[in-house]
């Protein structure tokens, strides 16, 4: 079982809690297998997914994950609710937590916000990211997929590739493939590589070769426009032809390199479509591998020591 309440980033998760929750994905995907996908071990539990800011997989994945695991799911939007005549987000999260919430899944625009929330309830509370600090569970099911595909993670060459300074998947996979010995290697434009990388140990690279040279993974990242101003980057056109993946920078990685992105893509920008939709590609098995991980995370957070799975 995991050692704590929630799971707020991987900043402060050891090596041994994200490879127990791999391994117990691992028996969920084989449950997900099955014709009856459902398994009782969350029955009589009540989750809230709370989404401040717009999601396609994360919150799909976390409801559909909550539903196999029997939990009765309540899905919360920002748009709809009392937020909007000015309740705080923490009168929010008790106001729901007092009907009986067990645990919270959050999304938020502000860095931070789910490790405060994670203060201020009893509930146990999942980062289902937050500004641009982390996206925790995104990383623990890219890992699910590299291991799944490679056979292990330890010594691995990981490029990621594009907006890191915006991305929170990029921020949690830094601190995850630390732990477990992936040589990371970054490359964006300088506008988009933060300074506070250099302290995690991995490789800010200066060209594009630099990055894929030898890589087992290629990890390409949107551009943020949402989070930045247009005057970090020249033109899209511009971006996508000195950072894009195109086949031969494609060709510098390992014969058998994987393409991965945590979505959503924008084709034709920083993958094209050829690429995207490759057999190389393992972006769509990211997205299946999410429900098993998901569905690890919740149980170990919320189950005791002796509850078996599948039962
Ligand atoms: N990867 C990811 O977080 O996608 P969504 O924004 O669609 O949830």
């Amino acid at each position: 079982m995991l050692n704590r309440k929630d799971l707020t980033g991987l900043v402060d998760v050891t090596k041994e809690e994200i490879l127990e929750i791999l391994d117990t994905a691992e028996k969920f995907k084989e449950i997900n297998s099955r014709e009856i996908k459902k398994v009782p071990a969350l029955k009589g539990k009540t989750i809230a997914n709370l989404f401040f800011e717009p999601s396609t997989r994360t919150r799909t994945s976390f409801e559909i994950a909550g539903k196999r695991l029997s939990a009765d799911v309540i899905n919360f939007t920002a748009s709809a609710s009392s937020t909007t005549k000015g309740e705080t987000l923490i009168d929010t999260v008790k106001n729901i937590e007092s009907m009986g919430v067990d645990m919270f899944v959050v999304r938020h625009y502000y860095s931070g916000s789910v490790r405060f929330i994670a203060q201020n309830t009893k509930a146990h509370v999942i980062n289902a990211g937050d500004g641009t600090n982390e996206h925790p569970t995104q990383s623990l099911l890219d890992l699910y997929t590299i291991k799944e595909q490679k056979g292990k993670l330890e010594g691995l060459k990981v490029a990621i590739i594009g907006d890191i300074t915006h991305s929170r998947v990029a921020r949690s996979n830094a601190w995850a493939m630390k732990k477990l010995g992936i040589d990371l290697r970054l490359y964006g434009p300088k506008t988009m590589i933060p300074r506070d990388y250099l302290p995690f140990g991995c490789k800010v690279c200066n060209s594009m070769e630099e990055a894929l040279e030898d890589c087992d993974v290629v990890m390409m990242l949107r551009i943020q426009l949402e989070r930045q101003g247009i005057a970090l980057l020249p033109s899209l056109k511009e971006y996508s032809k000195l950072f894009g993946l195109n086949k031969n920078r494609l060709d510098l990685a390992k014969k058998d390199a994987i393409i991965m992105h945590p979505g959503p893509i924008n084709r034709g920008v920083e993958l094209p479509s050829y690429l995207a939709d490759c057999d190389k590609s393992v972006i769509l098995t990211q997205v299946e591998n999410g429900v098993a991980v998901r569905m690890a995370v919740m149980y170990l957070l919320a189950m005791q020591q002796n509850t078996k799975l599948g039962e």
